[in-house]
Formats: structure tokens, C-alpha cells, sequence
């Protein structure tokens, strides 16, 4: 379809993490703009906070059904939107956080309407990240950061760097393979406990965080030892963090090479006669 005879688009935006503080003045104008607006949000109070900046807000939350394959569910969110794109309509999705972390149905809907001829594009917003560097006084920058889909470190053999910050998403329904279920429980989380154990002690501290969704809450923040994890109450909206276990490790053949170029810079800079 030629985009320039097509009036449908869509833009995904991110209403961040705490109701009210994060949305910043383009999401907001882009969710005023639109002719229909579809949300998915992680709170009731923000959904009803949205109704009052539109007139025609859908909540995608119904497609949530427990025993269903959250694929599906994903799959008819996605149309939903398209739907209304292809009716000619200027959508806009609002997704709770970053619209594009850890959130598939805003990157396919909008691969799909480029790919139909649409204009779609994506916003940033807020992450539960975002916020996670805040609460914990954590500068990725420091260490190093690496970012894992819990399950995804269960069902592939990936490598974990322990002198880097480790962040766990979606540890509440961690090792579901069918994709059906809105928690795990403790015998899962063993199972991440093991795979964790082969680069942390069982005592290494870990961090269970939930960044304040209502401006009157306070972030969760519990300090518990890895071993200690399976017990823990987590939900859809923790995220754990395991800060590094070992100190960095110079390389010494890499600072050799260095010096070396440091050297034929200096003469090069300062010839000897
Ligand atoms: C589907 S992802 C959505 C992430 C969201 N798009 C963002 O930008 O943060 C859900 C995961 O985000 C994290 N999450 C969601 N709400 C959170 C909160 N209030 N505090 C900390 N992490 C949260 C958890 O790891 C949860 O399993």
C-alpha cells in the first residue's frame, strides 16, 4: 500500500512507571491526537487516570485469559490495533514502562503496519530499568549490566558475566514453558537458583524490586540472600537484581598492546634525535 495514500498510523507510547510523574509531553500529545486509543497498563487507577485524557481508551487487558498462550493473547492485541490502523485511523498504543522493553506487541504491531505501508514508529517512555538505576543508587555504566528474560537463562545456555550487575525480568513466571500461566511457583524458582548457582554463592545478596506504580507508594526493595530466592513473594511486577560477585580482572595482554600503542604515539609526538 502507498503510505502516502494511507491515513492509518500508529505510535506506541510509554505511560512509564509511576502514575502521573513520567509521561512526557510528546506521548501525551500523540495519546491526545489520536482518534482511538489502546492501553495496557499495569494498574486499574492509571487505566482510569488514561479515560480521562481520551475519550475512546480500549483496554487490552481483556485479552489476558489464564490457560490461554499469552502468544495468542499477544497475536489479537496486535490485530486489534491493526484493525483500526487499516479503518484509517490515527492509533495510539499506550503500554505501562518503555513501549519497546520487554514488550513484544508494540514492536510486531509496528513492524507489521511499516510493513503494510502504514507510518509507525515508537516513543520511549519510563522503564521499570529506568527506575530500578534510581531506587538502587545502580549506574550500569559501573560494572557493566546485563539484562535477562529469566525463563530465557533457564531454557538456553547463555553466559553470565558475575563481575556485572545481573537483571532478572519476569522472574514471577519464570521456567513457564507453555506460556499460559500468570505465576511460577517456588520449585520454578528453584530451578533458576541452580542455574544461578554455578557463577553465585548461595549467600551472594540479591534485590527483589518493584518500582512504585501509585506516587503514594514507596519502591520494594528487599535485600535477600540468593539461596533465600524460591521463598520469596514475587509477582509480574518484580524485578531481581544480582549485583556482581567478583572484582573485574585486568587484562594484561590487552594493557601490554595499549601501552605499547601509547609508546609510538609519545615517539612519534616527541622523536628522539
Ligand atoms: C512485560 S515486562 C514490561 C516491562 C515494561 N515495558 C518496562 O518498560 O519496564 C514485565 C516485567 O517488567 C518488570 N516490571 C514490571 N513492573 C515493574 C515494577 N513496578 N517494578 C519493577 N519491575 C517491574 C518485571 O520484571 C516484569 O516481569
Amino acid at each position: 500500500m502507498d503510505a502516502a495514500r494511507s491515513p492509518g498510523s500508529l505510535v506506541c507510547v510509554g505511560l512509564g512507571m509511576t502514575l502521573g510523574s513520567h509521561l512526557g509531553p510528546l506521548a501525551r500529545s500523540h495519546i491526545e491526537q489520536a482518534d482511538v486509543v489502546f492501553a495496557a497498563l499495569s494498574d486499574g487507577v492509571v487505566e482510569l487516570w488514561l479515560n480521562r485524557m481520551h475519550k475512546d481508551v480500549r483496554s487490552l487487558q481483556p485479552y489476558y485469559r489464564e490457560g490461554s498462550s499469552r502468544m495468542n493473547t499477544y497475536w489479537q492485541m496486535v490485530e486489534a490495533m491493526l484493525t483500526e490502523i487499516r479503518a484509517g485511523k490515527r492509533v495510539c498504543g499506550v503500554f505501562y514502562g518503555h513501549p519497546g522493553v520487554f514488550a513484544w506487541v508494540p514492536h510486531k504491531a509496528i513492524e507489521i503496519a511499516r510493513d503494510e505501508g502504514y507510518r509507525a514508529h515508537m516513543e520511549p517512555g519510563v522503564s521499570a530499568e529506568d527506575c530500578l538505576y534510581a531506587d538502587l543508587g545502580i549506574d550500569p555504566g559501573a560494572y557493566g549490566c546485563q539484562h535477562f528474560e529469566a525463563s530465557q537463562l533457564l531454557f538456553y545456555q547463555r553466559r553470565i558475566d558475575p563481575t556485572a550487575y545481573l537483571i532478572l525480568w519476569q522472574v514471577g513466571v519464570v521456567g513457564d514453558q507453555s506460556m499460559t500461566r500468570f505465576s511460577t511457583n517456588a520449585a520454578y524458582r528453584q530451578v533458576l537458583v541452580d542455574v544461578l548457582a554455578h557463577d553465585y554463592p548461595l549467600r551472594h545478596e540479591v534485590i527483589v524490586y518493584r518500582a512504585a506504580t501509585l506516587p503514594i507508594e514507596r519502591p520494594r526493595i528487599d535485600r535477600i540472600a540468593l539461596g533465600a530466592l524460591p521463598q520469596a513473594k514475587i509477582g509480574m511486577a518484580e524485578t531481581v537484581v544480582l549485583p556482581p560477585a567478583r572484582p573485574l580482572q585486568a587484562n594484561p595482554d590487552i594493557l601490554a598492546r595499549l601501552d605499547a600503542l601509547d609508546r609510538a604515539v609519545d615517539l612519534k609526538a616527541h622523536p628522539m634525535h
